[in-house]
């Protein structure tokens, strides 16, 4: 199994990404990575892999097919490859395309052999979260291998493609809202007199601090975590109580709504 042949079509960012993640558990001798413009994979080669501007040969080649490029290059990369002729029978198509459905897939390559999955950026570093989707013809080992493929790069999530939306818009969208947050409060703490070094350090520390207290205490509730330092007429109640005039819950519904309702739009383009 560790023989199979991955491919890669397109070697950008997130291509590297879940690369990085198959060279742990596969040799990337094994893996061919294809794009325009030849110097752009070079780190590829660097490892060992084959690099080529030839899609089809590389699809050709390949048991296993991840789609990297944009959404809007895939439709004429699946019209090429579909176009050539050549066999995709026993082949996996895995997309990461953003708001580019299975059936969208299906109607270009006419195989059911597929998965799309949401990586987000923290996947980077091991932590992410990837949604997962899988098509009809997807086998249980087929399943198996894909979640062996992305396992360094943090929590796959299995579900249908609504859910995929959803966990894109939640976790996808995520590290910019919890971005914004973050400048928020280094905002605040240099208009209160705190030196920029500082301000960054204080408030990384504080986010990374209170995501590991929530990750090593299952057993407790958020809720109860964040009643843990509220005492009531105290400083931290004081700040809770303008977030709930702000209705900072009803921001967040229309936050990921939002976000929600962008990926439908994309949904349709393709
Ligand atoms: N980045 C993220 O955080 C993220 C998260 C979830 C999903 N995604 C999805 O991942 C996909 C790739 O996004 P990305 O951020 O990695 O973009 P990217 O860095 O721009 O990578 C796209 C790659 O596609 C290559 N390419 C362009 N036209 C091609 C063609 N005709 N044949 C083969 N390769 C071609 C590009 O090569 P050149 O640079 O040489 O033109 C580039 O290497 C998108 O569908 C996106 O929705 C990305």
């Amino acid at each position: 199994m560790n023989d199979i042949k991955i491919a890669f079509i397109g070697g950008g960012n997130m291509s590297s990404c879940i690369y990085d993640s198959i060279i742990k558990n596969y040799d990337a001798k094994n893996v061919t990575v294809s794009g325009p413009h030849l110097e752009k994979l070079e780190k590829f080669k660097a490892h060992g892999s084959l690099i080529t501007t030839d899609n089809v040969k590389t699809v050709e080649d390949a048991q296993v097919i991840f789609l990297g490029v944009k959404p809007q290059i895939l439709t004429s990369v699946l019209e090429e490859i579909k176009n050539s002729k050549i066999s995709l029978d026993g082949k996996l198509f895995i997309s990461m395309a953003a708001g580019y459905k299975l059936s969208s897939i299906y109607a270009k390559l006419e195989t059911h052999n597929l998965i799309r999955i949401m990586p987000n950026t923290p996947a980077k570093l091991g932590l992410g979260v990837i949604a997962v989707s899988y098509d009809s013809a997807v086998t249980d080992s087929e399943k198996d291998l894909c979640k062996k493929m992305l396992s360094h790069m943090g929590e796959c999530i299995e579900g249908d493609e609504q859910s995929l939306n959803v966990i894109g818009a939640i976790c996808g969208c995520g590290p910019a809202f919890v971005y914004r947050f973050m400048e928020s409060l280094i905002s605040e703490a240099l208009r209160n007199g705190i030196a920029p070094n500082d301000a960054r350090k204080m408030v990384e520390q504080t986010v990374f601090g209170s995501a590991s207290m929530v990750i090593k205490n299952q057993d407790t509730s958020i809720a109860a975590l964040r009643e843990a330092v509220t005492s009531k007429g105290g400083t931290t109640f004081a700040g809770l109580c303008k977030m709930t005039e702000g209705n900072f819950e009803q921001i967040m519904q229309n936050t990921i709504q939002a976000s929600l309702d962008r990926t439908y739009e994309f949904e349709k383009m393709f």
